[in-house]
């Protein structure tokens, strides 16, 4: 949801710009730009297209300067057009800013200054804060209090970077209500709206707070608060990610790449201390009630747990979206809310955090990114370390969530007496063997999975159906197969399908069924039946099944095969296996995988 990048540094920093913008590309990628100090004066260069694009025609390379700022967007206010993307200049060209978020007050804003003869190129809600810090110099005669002080005027959400030709040394960033973290080198600082900016260049991070600002120098950086303008110390943190873990590592695509990460990031999400999983487990029994609350592949998550909170713990958890959550559910300080975010930042879900908290609820989450504000902003958070992920679309963070949430729901299950001990430790070699099957899975039946894809990719309907915990499963798969290949692809229970929906099936719409194998007998013969009932449509039917069940290969159009091991976490297996289906779809449909049209990670606007 937009990437700001900026650098100051002993030597010229356009590549590195570059670099961190590739970086951050995943943020949004509508439109890019870049604002260096060049000995006398700031100069821009921006434009309309990917980083790669962007930069084939404005040549970034070729700008000079020590000092920068760079963007890329993820349009909100304003259409994809070169005069909206960033930077944005001030009228008199002192100031350069880079914004994420949204500026909610600035059409008052901007009303105003244009009584005043202020004038605006663009469309953007960003424009305002140029010319507003303009107004504030000419008052103040000081850069540092000009940017407080337009600051100040701000209602919303923003992290701005800005540099000026009254202060060329420094970089001036500030957040509130979107992420902003600062890397520390030898002679270079950057500042980014993630660590995956700089990496790459460093480990050694700082995470700025809301109403925090910076004033960051090649060897040198200041952070204070805006409240009272007074300087304040803060940890340097060292990011465990690493370049390697950050780059593509031989795959044509992060998506494939990240597919491939979940042997190792399934045990990773094994190795979370247990105090973390007991700390959360408790207030599900501290509380009267739980809910757990994603939006998106997080909200398929939560809807994982419900089930699985079911199962083992005989406990209903509702589980709710995160941008209905703060209207749906009247919330009180006997309730607890479990969050789930890859990113951390998601609006809808952090603007559900604010729900629960202003009314006294316990609040927990499962985060990937360190330091992100949704880890800030709950009581209880756990880091499920999965590295970075970089594909628009998420997989693997959403596979460890699903573990750690297995975790949880056996402990609670374990307090509230309603499954042993002994079972729920039984479940350690479980994982084990799960890990060792999705790696199997993986490399045996890559090969398969294509060739599939490849007789199926001009289907443009698709139907994906499960029952009990397959339900929540067929929704995420129907979602990656729809932000991959655009295609049309329907997530609904099985159970329902007569209830309405089998109307549409033909000849011509394919069904994709997630189901147990024939020892989970009764959710296995209902789901059976749902088949049957496509089948007698002359609907064609993909599904699940091992090698040994003949009854329902015989039924099956195409038949994705899977070991017949562990039946507990078989939807999973299933889930990683729908991953990979619609990774190749997208592929022999020559598709843009990793970042998909219209969509940005880490939406950090409502
Ligand atoms: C889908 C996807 C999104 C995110 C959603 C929440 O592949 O990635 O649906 O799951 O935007 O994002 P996080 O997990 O960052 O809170």
């Amino acid at each position: 949801m937009c990437g700001i990048s900026a650098i100051a540094s002993h030597k010229p920093v356009s590549d590195q710009l570059l670099m961190t913008l590739q970086n951050l590309e995943y943020r949004g990628y509508d439109s890019c730009g870049m604002a260096l100090f060049d000995d006398e004066k700031i100069s821009v260069r921006k434009n309309v297209g990917s980083v790669d694009e962007v930069n084939a025609v404005e040549k970034f390379s070729t700008m000079n300067g020590t000092l920068g700022i760079a963007h890329t967007r993820w349009a909100t206010h304003g259409g994809v057009t070169q005069s909206n993307s960033h930077p944005h200049f001030s009228n008199d060209n002192n100031f350069v800013i880079v914004h994420n978020g949204i500026i909610s007050n600035y059409q008052q804003l901007q009303a105003n200054l244009v009584t005043k003869g202020y004038k605006f190129f663009s469309d953007t809600d960003t424009e305002v804060f140029s010319n507003l810090i303009q107004e504030e110099y000419e008052a103040a005669g000081d850069v540092e209090n000009a940017f407080c002080n337009a600051i100040d005027k701000l209602e919303g959400s923003f992290a701005i970077a800005m540099i000026t030709n009254y202060q060329p040394d420094t970089i001036f960033a500030v957040k509130k209500d979107s992420p902003l973290v600062i890397g520390i080198n030898d002679g270079v600082n950057y500042v980014s709206s993630d660590i995956n900016a700089f990496i790459s260049e460093t480990r050694d991070t700082i995470i700025l707070d809301d109403f925090e600002y910076v004033m960051v120098k090649k060897d040198d950086y200041k952070i204070k608060k805006l409240e009272n303008r007074n300087e304040i110390t803060k940890q340097v943190i060292q990011v465990q990610w690493d370049r390697q873990t950050a780059q593509m590592g031989g795959f044509s695509h992060y998506m494939l790449k990240e597919i491939f990460d979940q042997p190792h990031t399934v045990r990773s999400a094994l190795h979370i201390p247990r105090d973390q999983i007991n700390t959360i487990a408790q207030k599900f029994i501290d509380k009267e009630q739980s809910f757990c609350v994603g939006v998106g592949t997080t909200y398929y998550v939560a809807m994982v747990g419900t089930y699985l909170f079911s199962d083992y713990a005989g406990l209903y958890v509702p589980s709710i979206s995160a941008d209905e959550f703060p209207t749906l559910i009247p919330v009180n300080d006997k309730q607890h809310v479990l969050y789930f975010s890859q990113s951390g930042e998601t609006y809808d879900t952090r603007m559900a955090i604010r729900a629960a908290k202003n009314a006294g609820a316990a609040t927990s989450a499962v985060v990937n990114v360190v330091g992100s504000s949704i880890s800030q902003e709950v009581d209880d958070c756990i880091f499920q370390g999965s590295g970075p992920e970089i594909c628009v679309v998420s997989t693997k963070a959403a596979v460890s969530q699903m573990i750690i949430l297995w975790q949880i729901a056996l402990e609670v299950g374990v307090l509230r007496k309603h499954i042993s001990r002994k079972t729920a430790d039984e479940f350690q070699d479980k994982f084990q063997i799960f890990s060792d099957t999705i790696e199997q899975v993986l490399n045996e039946e890559s090969g398969f999975i294509r060739n599939l894809a490849s007789q199926t990719s001009h289907i443009n309907n698709w139907l994906f159906m499960g029952k009990g915990i397959y339900y929540p499963i067929a929704l995420e798969s129907a979602l990656k197969m729809k932000e991959v290949t655009y295609l049309h692809a329907e997530g609904l229970p099985a159970g329902f399908l007569k209830h309405g929906t089998l109307a549409m099936v033909d000849e011509n719409m394919y069904s994709l069924f997630f189901l147990p194998f024939k020892s989970d007998s009764d959710l296995y013969r209902s789901t059976l039946m749902s088949i049957e009932e496509v089948k007698a449509r002359n609907g064609k039917v993909i599904g699940f099944c091992s090698e040994e069940d003949e009854e329902i290969r015989k039924l099956l159009d195409h038949q994705l095969i899977i070991p017949a091991s562990n039946p507990e976490l078989t939807p999973l297996i299933q889930l990683i296996v729908a991953q990979l289906f619609s990774y190749y779809s997208a592929l022999n449909l020559g598709l843009n995988i990793d970042k998909p049209r219209n969509l940005a990670k880490s939406v950090t606007v409502g």
